[in-house]
Parts: structure tokens; C-alpha cells; sequence
């Protein structure tokens, strides 16, 4: 989507389809929509009047004219309205462009004029909702759907010159982010037979060429990354480790679980919905997609992510409940479940970091089902050992509309892995708290080095779409990791 700035009155402008607002509960249109039905003769205000248009959140009325077409969109009540209701709005404007065949959509910025918000932050999120909203996962259809049809420009209108180096700053910025998280949506809602973790390496490779940063593939085996080897040896597919920037003496390391498929190895996930472990790469996809929305804001030069991809499989050569594995820290793991697996490839991951000068650690994984169960599909759960980190991701994360929740460390949880033949187990069976216990398992070998830990098995996918969401993939936390980079 080719995003415009135009310092213009709506009344100027051409596009297929005009957006205006309007907030519930109040009586009369304000601000443009004023303008538009001055325009229009009066037909919002009588359809307010009818009942017609509410202004609830999301609801989009079109009016035709001879002229043109007009959508009045609702941003709900006006002591609710933040940064994710606009981007709720501007998804909604978007959905009903491509859905009435509009090609060009000239948009005012949402709630600019209400007061409290920054007004880049607010075009940043209008930009989000639309180009958010307009995601559709494209598959393998051998007959072109319907959906082809694509809203290719949006024009954000502002008739205050004073306004626009800020709208223009908030708008390049969303759409840097946004699509960055549609690029790694399409990677999590890709099947694993095409998206092996060579596919993964090969992806973060060229794009790595495109935006001109530093790219690394790495053997796990020849590594010494005998943790992660133990979960890869049961599968068919090489497993690989990804390297992306410079990695640097007191930089941050972004970290990305890449289960390419989650069978759970031996110890074998039950077969309902086991299709929806395709997306147990959904960290990895993140942080490539992150690491290229780094360079091109011109933030990349602190981080280095460590990205590594394997699928998990049962095979008469997988790893097996009970077998004891050592790691490219030396620490030593017995393995309860083979299902455990992310904790086991992170750990080294962890480790490979800290060996290049990793002073802060933020990871994401898809790595317990009981954060689904503890959070649901709303928000992911966020752990570690530094609050100060932890409140930054929590800050960035409400900026960006990723809901986050901290889940607890507690001291105890050690004592659900004390193990009697090797350092510690990779599981508990049965005694509950396993986001917690998998944060536990890592923060062995993390140590002391700052670390936060985002939970997003429950996040990552939805089976249901909301708001500016599709049903299928997330991106989850694309917008989040980027905001945490970028202040
Ligand atoms: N990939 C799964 C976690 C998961 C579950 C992600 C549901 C998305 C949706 C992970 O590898 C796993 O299997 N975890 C186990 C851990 C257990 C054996 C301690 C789990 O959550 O059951
Ligand atoms: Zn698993
Ligand atoms: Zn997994």
C-alpha cells in the first residue's frame, strides 16, 4: 500500500472512498465530518438521527454521493479511545474499501484533534490498522480468490501544515512496522513443508542481502549446541541457527524459537489440531522480521538476534523421555518431554548470545501450552530476571497494542526442575505454573545477564479474527519488539 501525506482540505481530494469519523454518544458530527456533511446535505446527521450510525467502535456507514463515496467510521466512546482504537478504526475504513472494490482511500488522522494523544504516535497507529487490516494470507490457491482486490493507496489528509512533518514521521513508521509484521504473519501462517527451518535460513539470508545487514548460518552440531542438537536429530530437515547484525560487546540479542513443526518428538502430541504446530516458529518469524525493520528505521547497530530452527519429530533416532543431554553451556538436562522442546533449543541459543557479548536478552517463544490456558489468545505472558527491563517491554507493549501480562519467577520453581542425575529436567509433569517453570528452565542459563522472556504460545495464533487481527497468525510481538528498539 503506497502511503500519502497531503496537507489539504477533504473536500480537495480525490480518492475512492473518503473516511471520516465519528465518536458514540456525541450528537452531531465534528471536525471533518462536519465538513463532509455540510457536503452531503445534512445525510450524517440524519442518519445519526435514525439511528443508523452509532459511532460504535469499528462500524463503518458508506454514503454515496453523485461525487463520490463516503465512509463514516465509529471510534467508540470518546474516555475509551487510545492509540489501539484507532488502529481498530482505520482496519475497520480499510476492510470496507476492499470490500466495495475502493482502490484509492483518503483517510483524516482518527482523534488527532481529542488532545491527549501524540499526534505521531496517532498517525503511526492509523497507518498500523490499515495496512494491518488489509492483511490477507494469500496460500496456495490454484484460482485467484476474490480478495485480489487491494486497497493500493491510502492519503492521509491534513489541512494544518503544522501537522504534517509529525504525521509524516508517525505514518513511515507504521508502515514499516505493520508490514514487517505482515511479512512475518505469512511466514507463521505457511505450511511447514514449505516453511522448513532451510526455507527460515534461506528467507533471513536474502533478506539480510536486501537491506544490507550481516547474515550468519550456523551448524548447531559443529557448534557444540548439543541441546538444540537433541531436539533437531529426530527430524529428516538440517536444523540451522540463524545470525543476524553485528554481534557486539553490550548489545542487545534478540532470540526467536524456530520449531519449523512440533509433532513433540517422542513424547507425541495428541493429533486434534497438532496442524496448528506449523506455527511454532512464530518467535523466529518475529525477530528476522524485527531485526529488517531495525535497519531500515536505522536502529539496528545495538542488536543481533540468534534465530535457531529445527522441527521436533519422533523418528527412531529423536531424542526420548529420560535421556540426559548436555548443552553448549555445559550445563546438563534431563529430558522429561521431548514436548519441551523450545526451552532446550533456546538454552543454547541463550548461551550463543551471552558468548558474543549479549548484555541484554529479550526472547519470544511459543513455548507453553499453559500460557494459552493461563491468558487465552489476549496477551502473552512476560517474564525475566530485571524489572527495569520488564517494565520497558511492558511500556512498549502498550504503546503497540500487544497486550502483555507478567507472570511470576518465583524461587520454588527451581525446585519443580531439581533432578537427581543432571543439572536440571526440562519439565515437570503435572504440577502446573509451566510458563513460569519453562521461564525457570532458561533462566539457568541466563543467569545474571539482563533478560526478558515473552510467552506468545497463546498470542501467536488466533483462531478467531479481531479487531485489526485476521483469523490465523499475528505477527505477535513484531510491534512491541520494534517500539522496545526504538526509543
Ligand atoms: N510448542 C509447544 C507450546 C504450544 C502449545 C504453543 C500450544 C502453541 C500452542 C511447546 O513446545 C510444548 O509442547 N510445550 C509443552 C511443555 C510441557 C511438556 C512442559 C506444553 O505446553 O504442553
Ligand atoms: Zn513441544
Ligand atoms: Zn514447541
Amino acid at each position: 500500500m503506497r502511503i500519502k501525506i497531503k496537507c489539504a482540505s477533504l473536500t480537495q481530494v480525490k480518492a475512492d472512498l473518503i473516511v471520516v469519523n465519528f465518536f458514540k454518544g456525541v450528537k452531531k458530527p465534528e471536525g471533518a465530518a462536519a465538513v463532509v456533511d455540510k457536503l452531503l446535505k445534512g445525510q450524517i446527521v440524519k442518519l445519526i438521527n435514525d439511528g443508523e450510525i452509532e459511532g460504535s467502535l469499528g462500524e463503518v456507514t458508506i454514503i454515496h454521493t453523485g461525487g463520490g463515496k463516503f465512509a463514516v467510521v465509529g471510534l467508540g466512546e470518546k474516555d475509551k479511545f487510545g492509540l489501539d482504537q484507532v488502529r481498530v478504526a482505520g482496519a475497520a475504513a480499510i476492510k470496507e474499501a476492499k470490500r466495495i472494490k475502493a482502490k484509492s482511500v483518503a483517510t483524516i488522522v482518527h482523534g488527532s484533534d481529542v488532545g491527549k494523544l501524540d499526534l505521531e504516535a496517532v498517525a503511526q497507529a492509523v497507518v498500523e490498522g490499515s495496512v494491518l487490516g488489509g492483511y490477507e494470507f494469500k496460500g496456495e490457491k490454484s484460482e485467484s480468490p476474490k480478495s485480489e482486490i487491494r486497497v493500493n493507496e491510502l492519503i492521509i489528509i491534513e489541512k494544518d501544515n503544522k501537522k504534517i512533518s509529525a504525521i509524516k514521521k508517525g505514518a513511515k513508521l507504521g508502515q514499516i512496522v505493520a508490514e514487517a509484521e505482515n511479512r512475518a504473519k505469512d511466514l507463521v501462517n505457511g505450511p511447514s513443508n514449505k516453511i522448513t527451518p532451510t526455507y527460515l535460513a534461506n528467507y533471513a539470508r536474502q533478506m539480510s542481502k536486501e537491506v544490507g545487514l550481516k547474515c550468519r548460518i550456523l551448524d548447531p552440531k559443529a557448534e557444540g549446541m548439543e541441546a538444540m542438537w537433541a531436539v533437531a536429530k529426530g527430524s529428516k530437515e538440517p536444523a540451522k541457527v540463524v545470525v543476524l547484525g553485528n554481534q557486539k560487546r553490550g548489545t542487545i540479542a534478540l532470540i526467536g524459537k524456530g520449531v519449523t513443526f512440533d509433532a513433540g518428538g517422542i513424547s507425541l502430541k495428541p493429533s486434534n489440531k497438532l496442524w496448528e504446530m506449523k506455527t511454532d516458529m512464530a518467535g523466529a518469524a518475529a525477530v528476522i522480521e524485527t531485526m529488517r525493520a531495525a535497519v531500515e528505521l536505522g536502529i539496528a547497530k545495538d542488536v543481533f538476534a540468534v534465530i535457531p530452527l529445527t522441527e521436533n519429530m519422533p523418528d527412531g533416532g529423536a531424542l526420548k523421555p529420560g535421556d540426559v543431554v548436555s548443552s553448549l553451556s555445559g550445563l546438563t538436562t534431563e529430558v522429561i518431554s521431548t514436548d519441551a522442546e523450545g526451552r532446550m533449543i533456546l538454552a543454547d541459543a541463550i548461551t550463543y548470545a551471552k558468548e558474543q557479548g549479549a548484555e541484554t536478552i529479550v526472547d519470544c517463544a511459543t513455548l507453553t501450552g499453559g500460557c494459552l490456558s493461563a491468558l487465552g489468545d489476549v496477551a502473552t505472558g512476560l517474564m525475566g530476571n530485571d524489572q527495569e527491563l520488564i517494565d520497558k517491554i511492558k511500556r512498549a507493549a502498550e504503546k503497540s497494542g500487544e497486550k502483555v501480562w507478567q507472570l511470576p519467577l518465583y524461587e520454588e520453581y527451581k525446585d519443580y526442575l531439581k533432578c537427581s542425575v543432571a543439572d536440571q529436567k526440562n519439565c515437570t509433569e503435572g504440577r502446573g505454573a509451566s510458563p513460569s517453570t519453562g521461564a525457570t528452565f532458561l533462566h539457568k542459563f541466563v543467569g545474571d545477564t539482563s533478560w526478558a522472556h515473552l510467552d506468545i504460545a497463546g498470542t501467536a495464533y488466533l483462531s478467531k479474527g479481531r479487531g485489526y487481527l485476521a483469523e490465523g497468525a499475528t505477527g505477535v510481538p513484531v510491534r512491541t519488539l520494534i517500539e522496545f528498539l526504538n526509543v
